[in-house]
């Protein structure tokens, strides 16, 4: 079954809402229908700029998916500094990602918060891109895919089997991340194909579905290698999204020579 590639440009905590609005202009001037029906691009912006993206895709009827890069585990109530799901999907988002190993380091999040944070994307209708990897350590020990899988396992504890397909899995190793030092094609598919392949045993065929994304430290010059791999439908692309000309030229991998 064809899988429709995604990129997802993670902004991380960079861009105001008038720097976004700049941003996301000149994707929409750029990107051309080829780009929209070849694969789905989405920017997923800090909270503060959501609207405005918004109001402009909207507005112009830009064919870019939006998101946000975290949720509250609640829909609503008593958590000051919460965004929850509920407002998320009333501003027309289509992902949150969930489980950002930044999240996870610097907010303590643990695999049951990040089930409980999967369970409240899909409870209001958007679509979680789940954040698994592993750090250096386990990497250099040899345990990565044992240990990555394991989170996959916590983070989707208890979903149900018809919301399996819509999912969006990211792996994304954490020395990967920010460092300019990029899996290789075969290492993330060694990992991206462990993770289907878990999703096949608990889930079924909608493992053929699920899209499974790498993360860390994609650019324009390592997409298109990185894209051949069997079970990489996309990537989920931090630093190289905030420019725009290196973030079409990464959504514009199946050019690349
Ligand atoms: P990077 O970040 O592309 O800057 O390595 C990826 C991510 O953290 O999602």
């Amino acid at each position: 079954m064809a899988r429709t590639p995604l990129m997802a440009g993670n902004w991380k905590m960079n861009l105001n809402h008038i720097e976004a609005i700049a941003l996301v202009q000149k994707l929409a001037y750029t990107f051309n229908t080829d780009d929209f029906s070849a694969l789905e691009i989405a920017v997923i912006p800090p909270f503060t700029d959501i609207r405005s993206v918004q109001t402009l895709v909207d507005g112009d009827k830009i064919a870019l998916k939006y998101g946000a890069q975290d949720l509250a585990k609640a829909d609503k109530g008593a958590f000051t500094g919460e965004i929850s799901g509920v407002m998320l999907a009333k501003l027309g988002c289509t992902f949150v990602i969930v489980g950002h190993s930044e999240r996870r380091q610097f907010h303590g999040e643990d695999d049951q918060t990040v089930n409980l944070k999967v369970q409240a994307a899909l409870r209001n209708g958007l679509t979680p891109i789940v954040c698994v990897g592993e750090g250096t350590e386990v990497r250099n020990a040899g345990d990565h895919v044992a240990f990555t899988l394991n989170q996959l396992k916590a983070a989707l504890s208890g979903v149900a089997a018809g919301d399996v397909a819509n999912l969006v899995v990211a792996y994304e190793p954490v020395w990967a991340i920010g460092t300019g030092e990029v899996a290789t094609p075969a290492n993330a598919q060694e990992v991206c194909g462990a993770i289907r392949n878990q999703i096949r045993e608990v889930f079924g065929s909608a493992a053929d579905q699920v899209r499974v994304l790498y993360g860390g430290s994609m650019k324009a010059d390592n997409v298109a290698a990185l894209m051949k791999e069997p079970d990489i439908d996309g990537g989920l692309v931090g630093g190289a999204s905030l420019d725009p000309d290196e973030f079409v030229s990464v959504c514009r991998y199946r050019l690349h020579p």
